[in-house]
């Protein structure tokens, strides 16, 4: 048991790494895993002791209710490592309160802030080695909570899971993306899920990102279920676009995860002079700006890719192309972000969160 930490943490050591099978200088994203997992039980009312232990199957009833009323939410980080060794996270708070804003939407138990930092942290400094220190590469890092309880009747689950497990991996995309603005589909509607990291919301996306990808098209940019004219969200990235020297986003809502990675883009281009705006926006607006040359980048903004750069887009049948720019935006905020995240750069934000031995 850790004696640092402020919750009982049991480690077991896993006697078989499996490190030397990875080849670190060609990781794909979320492909592998590490060596440990980590998993923390709830049940008759209260979360029980933390276990971090050799990775393994979980075994659940077949009645267990995340397979049927699908109570599952999850979070997605990563953890980085400086030319020092030293293990750093980004604004690790804002996705352990937005795992509780997920689950609470969820009728799923809030998991207290020190099962999330000390289990994570205790996760991380056992799996050190499985940091990549290259430059595009971290630990993806996947908090995750779902309803292991068994039952048939529709209502909430009185056992759950939290678990953590970290893939070491490479960039998410490899270039620019092309993107199909959807016109049928929604992924949240007013009142619903939208802005829960919940599992649902992702299966609700596969079936249009395939109809697109069959079309030619890498992503979907989701518009508002009611009259699909509004611009939300870049398949599982909130979206930045600038037109003239202006940066304009959505604002967050019901239907819009508030993404740390957005929020932190808002920040650094307010402390930059960049011109924002946070409003929405439509896609005749989009069309009109991209005939009189004012529309200069569209780009999406997550923990995954950080940004990617989008190359054109395609609505009603038509495809439009964006220019290729000198010293984008895009390019400017991944660099800016990137540096503290790497702890390349002086951190004025107090973002980066340093995980001490
Ligand atoms: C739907 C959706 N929007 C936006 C984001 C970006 O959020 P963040 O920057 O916190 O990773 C994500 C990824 O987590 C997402 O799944």
């Amino acid at each position: 048991m850790s004696t640092k930490t402020r919750i009982p943490i049991h480690v077991k050591v896993s006697t078989q790494s499996i490190l030397h099978k990875v080849d670190f200088n060609n990781l794909p994203f979320g492909k592998h895993h590490t060596d440990h997992i980590l998993v923390c039980e709830y049940k008759d009312g209260q979360w029980q002791d933390v276990h971090i232990k050799p990775y393994q199957d979980i075994t659940l009833d077949p009645a267990a209710k995340i397979f049927h009323y699908g109570q599952s939410v999850f979070e997605g980080m990563k953890a980085y490592k400086d030319k020092k060794g030293d293990i750093w996270l980004f604004r690790p708070f804002e996705n352990q309160k937005r795992l509780n804003i997920s689950a609470e939407r969820l009728a799923m138990p809030a998991l207290p802030q020190a099962y999330f930092m000390d289990g994570l942290c205790e996760l991380l400094k056992l799996e050190k080695d499985w940091i990549p220190q290259t430059d595009g590469s971290s630990l993806y890092v996947r908090p995750f909570m779902f309803a292991s309880g068994a039952g048939f009747h529709a209502s909430p689950a009185d056992k759950y899971l939290f678990v953590i497990a970290c893939s070491p991996s490479g960039p998410y995309f490899s270039g620019k993306i092309k993107v199909l603005i959807e016109e049928k589909y929604a992924r949240a509607a007013n009142g619903g899920v939208g802005f829960a990291k919940a599992g649902g919301n992702y299966a609700a996306q596969f079936f249009p990102t395939h109809l697109a990808k069959e079309r030619g098209y890498e992503q979907v940019i989701w518009t508002d279920d009611n009259t699909h004219q509004y611009i939300e969200e870049a398949g599982a990235m909130n979206i930045f676009v600038r037109i003239n020297d202006t940066l304009i986003t959505s604002p967050t809502s019901d239907r819009i995860l508030d993404g740390v990675t957005r929020k932190s883009i808002i920040d650094l281009a307010k402390y930059k002079g960049i011109h924002t705006e946070v409003r929405r926006f439509t896609i005749d607006e989009l069309i009109k700006a991209s005939a009189n040359g004012s529309l200069k980048e569209i780009f999406g903004a997550g923990t995954a890719a950080v940004i990617s750069p989008i190359s054109g887009f395609g609505y009603k049948g038509k495809d439009y192309a964006l220019p290729e720019l000198e010293n984008s935006y895009a390019d400017r905020f991944k660099k800016m972000i990137t540096d503290i995240q790497y702890n390349r750069t002086e951190d004025k934000f107090g973002w980066r969160y340093k995980v001490t031995e």
